[in-house]
């Protein structure tokens, strides 16, 4: 195996500024959509990428659960690693990667937490074993074994027989609100097309970057 004779060429779309809505949201909508219609894998998984306040990064994959105007919302545990650093330097990257589509898409911008309401309706909207799972999970800290995981759900198990399960004050929502948006169309001979969407004097602004 030679992983640098590793090569594909993207021939099979372009992207031009008369393709682009003025609304990079919009512009994602159009591309999501497409995402969904290719019935690729999990469209909506992403890259998030935060930092620490010495601007140590890291990165995983969340899914992204939705998105408007307003911005794009994930749900996690409030305690983990992500969100340690996002409490305490609240800006991420999120990046799509839809391959067969030849296409990316980063979007950065400041993080906010979602309100009670809008994690209290995702939250009831999962199946019961994910919200139990939210519940067990102390995420990103070790644990003895996968064994005394499966006992602590087990326990929540009765404990919530025939109750409602409550949304952990643990866990929720956190959005990215957009300040760059950048669509990467992948081009023949590595001259691929990026069109970037910046948020300044309170409008979108579209500039073509070289690939
Ligand atoms: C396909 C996929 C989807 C995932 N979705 C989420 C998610 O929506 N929320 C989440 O907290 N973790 C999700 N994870 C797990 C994260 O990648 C990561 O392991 C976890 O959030 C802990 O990250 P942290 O220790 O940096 O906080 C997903 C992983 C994969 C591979």
């Amino acid at each position: 195996m030679n992983v640098s004779d590793l090569r594909e060429e993207y021939t099979r779309f372009g992207l031009s500024e008369s393709d682009l809505d003025p609304d990079p949201i919009e512009q994602f909508r159009k591309w999501f959509e497409e995402a969904l219609n290719a019935d690729l894998h999990e469209p909506n998984a992403m890259t998030l990428a935060t930092a620490t306040p010495e601007g140590k990064p890291s990165a995983r994959i969340v899914l992204l659960k939705g998105f408007d105007e307003r911005g794009f919302v994930f749900y996690t545990n409030y305690e983990g690693r992500k969100a340690q650093e996002l409490e305490t330097n609240p800006y991420a990257a999120l990046v799509f990667y839809w391959g067969e589509l030849e296409r990316q898409v980063r979007i950065e911008g400041q993080v906010v937490r979602a309100s009670d309401e809008e994690s209290d309706a995702y939250y009831k909207s999962r199946p019961r074993g994910s919200r139990l799972g939210a519940w067990v999970s102390e995420q990103s800290r070790p644990i003895k074994s996968r064994e005394r995981l499966e006992e602590k759900v087990r326990e929540l198990e009765t404990e919530y027989e025939d109750r409602e399960i409550p949304r952990p004050p643990f866990w929720g929502g956190y959005r990215v609100v957009p300040e760059a948006i950048e669509f990467w169309q992948g081009r023949e001979n590595r001259l691929h097309d990026r069109l970037l969407y910046r948020y300044s004097g309170a409008k979108w602004k579209i500039e073509r970057l070289q690939p």
